[in-house]
């Protein structure tokens, strides 16, 4: 039996984050395959290589809610619905969602604010900073697509541009 350093609802909180940032991989493979039918290569890349950080950022909370003696759960991943439209409504979707997760973030800082919980505090501060870049990342492509045009004959400078991201 391990000393729990969390509280349950510090270590219920976390896991649920864990769950939405696994479904977070998951809505951007939903995209990255939509992008696959309409012939945008590198948007696809693009969403793949975001779905792999979202997988990274739920491995990062499942690994520090064992490191605090909680229990690390996994719960159903709800499945993304399928897309359609325009890939500037994808990006309005992606800047959507990213602004709900910074949402989510301040939730649970907050919670760890009221648990007088610093260590998950000052973990959770990593979130903090990632979701400026995330948000900012969304806005900026999505206001490429706008600039150019969102059809896809207008997309395709773009998409060389977004398919080198690494
Ligand atoms: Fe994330
Ligand atoms: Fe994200």
């Amino acid at each position: 039996m391990k000393n729990y350093l969390i509280t349950k609802a510090i270590e219920e909180a976390l896991n649920k984050q864990v769950n939405r940032e696994f479904y977070s991989a998951y809505l951007y493979l939903a995209m990255s395959s939509y992008f696959e039918s309409m012939n945008l290569g590198g948007f696809a890349h693009w969403m793949r290589v975001q779905s792999g950080e979202e997988s990274a950022h739920a491995m990062k909370i499942f690994k520090y809610i064992s490191e605090r003696g909680g229990s690390a759960e996994l719960s159903a991943i709800e499945a993304p619905k399928a897309r359609g439209g325009s890939a500037g409504k994808v990006f309005e979707e992606v800047f959507a969602h990213e602004q709900k997760v910074t949402g989510m973030i301040n939730a649970l800082v907050e919670l760890a604010i009221r648990e007088k919980d610093h260590a998950t505090f000052e973990m959770l501060q990593w979130f903090v900073r990632e979701q400026v870049e995330e948000e900012k990342q969304a806005s900026d492509i999505l206001a490429q697509i706008r600039m150019v045009g969102d059809t896809q004959g207008h997309l395709i400078y773009i998409d060389r541009h977004v398919g080198k991201r690494e």
